[in-house]
């Protein structure tokens, strides 16, 4: 596992900008897994600028993404269907034959649509790189800490720490939606190259138990990419008093 430490949340994400940019100049067909929530935001922004600039070409990237709220129509604000509308996608112009982001309709069969995700991740290749964030409570995606892991894609029940991180994103009395659809394990897993951005104390306890050797524990889904061959974590220098000093 690769440790960057950058000094701040702007500089992690334009490192990691950059290694989204080599991979898609390497490959210009590349599959990209990709992630919401806030950690993202400046990343996609750069991505946005270089297109505008016209100094990357992402005209033929195919991207998935790890998760979706349950209830949240693709065109609520707080979807992550709408959230990567408008940070990445039109931004990059890109078509919707070239994306997929999980969706579940609880009214329909949950075995379909869960196949339906681990279809996408896998057909044609798994990603080349999975851009991750990471929960206070170590989740990936939204693979909640737990005594079991799911391998495959699944409804998740979300944590209570996950609701109370996700609330700043609601408006004040607007519930969070306590269910989601996510990329399993092995989906996260599968990709060439994992890249995982985390910034702000709150990661501390999650960055903590991925820098410690050897420790793999479904009560810490992140910990999980210690079994990863090529796993690089961008973080801040916040996060950086979590490492170990061997490292
Ligand atoms: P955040 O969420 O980027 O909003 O901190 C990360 C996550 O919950 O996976």
């Amino acid at each position: 596992m690769k440790w960057i430490i950058k000094e701040d949340y702007e500089a992690c994400c334009a490192y990691a900008a950059e290694q989204i940019r080599a991979v898609v100049a390497a490959k210009p067909t590349a599959k990209l897994g990709l992630a919401t929530g806030g950690t993202p935001v400046a990343i996609y922004r750069l991505l946005a600028a270089w297109h505008q600039a016209g100094s990357v070409d992402f005209s033929q990237i195919t991207t998935v993404n790890l998760d979706e709220y349950v209830g949240l129509s693709p065109d609520h604000p707080q979807s992550y269907h709408y959230f990567m509308q408008q940070h990445l996608f039109s931004p990059l112009q890109l078509t919707p034959a070239q994306t997929f982001v999980p969706s579940l309709d609880l009214a329909k069969d949950l075995s379909d649509q869960a196949g339906a995700v681990d279809e996408a991740t896998f057909a044609g290749g798994p990603p080349d790189l999975q851009l991750l964030g990471v929960g206070q409570n170590g989740h990936i995606g939204f693979n909640e800490p737990g005594d079991t892991l799911t391998a495959s894609a699944h409804l998740e029940t979300l944590a209570p720490s996950t609701l109370e991180a996700n609330a700043r994103f609601f408006v004040e009395g607007e519930s969070v939606p306590t269910q989601a659809i996510t990329m399993g394990m092995q989906g996260i897993l599968a990709a060439g190259k994992i890249l995982l951005v985390a910034c702000g104390s709150a990661k501390k306890q999650a960055i903590t138990a991925l820098s410690q050797d050897g420790a793999v524990s479904t009560h810490c889904p992140v910990t999980f990419l210690k079994l990863h061959h090529n796993v690089e974590v961008v973080i801040d220098q916040e996060l950086a008093d979590c490492l170990p000093q061997s490292l």
